[in-house]
């Protein structure tokens, strides 16, 4: 065999092997989401005898596991996983937990005290309602969103986040994401008045919380007397003019999910502007993990926040279905999440049953630094789901039987 040959036959193979790791990702990555999913429920049942207040995991504090009741933000994404994993298996098992799990937080619906109804709700009775079409869990979407829309100000055109002495109407860029409980509210209901709230908000925000450079603020406090800015700042970044990380990748989940409610080309134009500034971050790792700042002041000794990555991996699975830039979506994407799978994933039997490792909560409040999240891992499940719909053929975001 000559020299030219040796190298073609190399080629082919270079191109076999990418093609089957890329394929085996999904299979790869909700195998051992499923064997650390199993570990996790056994580790639940532990956790519930210390604290029976808790409903569903959030983080591991000091080796053990924390559990969170119902009003956490982050109680939705451990039932969001259970539907995830009864979706991809279809193993009736998996369906029972996640009814049992999603049912533990119906009483958020009536809890207005907090913006994070679509995290609680959306990811939980959301996601079941989506692959089951479930009649009661459609009352429940509908209810939650009533709730959230007492908390819109038409003078500020916008959902305040906290009921927080510092601000009077803080909004925060991850409110985004609370926006598409509004709009599956108003599909199942008729009432075009979440949606009108879900776009009011959008474009409050779209005004007001970005840079030129199209990163985002995490914070915008207003005047709710008149509606006008009166700060921007952050809260859980580095500094008021620095670019946390989950903030940006709340940004462009929430700007491509909009786009797809509304069909606005402005809200493309965001998504698109706001993933630039993320895949063309020099702070960005090669790896594709950012750190828990964009402008973090030691990088690169700070920590990364793979919940960030996960996030980005989501909503680009989605975007590259809406972009002329289809296929440098989908290519990030999958480095993101193979990324996360061969280097960020726990070690089986691990990390009591979390999938993903080094994510970052709160690094100015020194909390939930370089952890597991559930939120990292659900919506690490969420990009598998969304790209072995793709490799079907099937737009990223169907969730119905497969
Ligand atoms: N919504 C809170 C966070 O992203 O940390």
């Amino acid at each position: 065999m000559n020299f030219k040959n040796t190298l073609a036959i190399a080629f082919v193979l270079i191109l076999t092997c990418t093609a089957v790791s890329a394929q085996n990702l999904v299979e790869t990555g909700f195998k051992k989401a499923e064997a650390q999913t199993n570990l996790m429920l056994a580790e639940i049942i532990k956790a519930r005898h210390r604290d029976s207040t808790g409903v569903s995991p959030r983080t591991l504090s000091d080796g053990q596991l924390k559990l969170v009741p119902s009003k956490d933000w982050c109680s939705g994404f451990f039932p969001g996983e259970l539907w995830l994993l009864y979706r991809h298996t279809n193993n009736a098992k998996w369906l029972k937990l996640a009814e049992a799990y999603t049912l533990r937080l119906e009483t958020e619906k009536n809890n207005g005290t907090t913006h994070d109804m679509g995290f609680k709700i959306y990811c939980s009775f959301g996601t079941g309602y989506a692959i089951t079409a479930n009649k009661h869990y459609k009352t429940v979407i509908i209810e939650a969103a009533k709730t959230l829309a007492t908390r819109y100000s038409a003078k500020v055109d916008a959902i305040k986040s906290w009921d927080k002495k510092e601000w009077k109407f803080p909004v925060i860029i991850d409110n985004m994401m609370n926006l598409e409980l509004l709009f599956e509210a108003s599909k199942l209901s008729g009432d075009s008045t979440f949606y009108k709230i879900a776009v009011s908000h959008a474009n409050t925000t779209l005004k007001n919380h970005f840079r030129p450079n199209y990163s985002s603020y995490h914070l915008v406090s207003y005047d709710p007397e008149t509606g006008e800015v009166i700060k921007k700042q952050t809260h859980q970044g580095y500094a008021d003019e620095s670019a946390w990380a989950r903030g940006q990748s709340w940004a462009l989940y929430g700007y491509t999910m909009c786009y797809r409610e509304t069909g606005n080309k402005l809200y493309l134009q965001q998504a698109e502007n706001v993933a630039k500034y993320i895949l063309q971050n020099p702070n960005l790792p090669s790896d594709l993990v950012p750190y828990w700042d964009y402008n973090a002041p030691n990088i690169p000794n700070e920590p990364r926040d793979a919940s960030a990555a996960a996030i980005v991996a989501s909503a680009l699975y989605e975007l590259s279905g809406y972009s002329q830039a289809r296929i440098k979506y989908l290519k990030k994407a999958d480095a993101i999440m193979e990324s996360l799978t061969q280097k960020y994933m726990a070690n089986a039997g691990s990390n009591k049953g979390f999938v993903l490792l080094h994510s970052t909560g709160s690094k100015p409040a020194n909390s939930e630094i370089d952890v597991p999240l559930s939120y990292a891992d659900y919506y690490y499940m969420e990009a598998l789901t969304r790209k072995y719909n793709l490799e079907k053929g099937k737009p990223a975001i169907a969730l119905s039987p497969r």
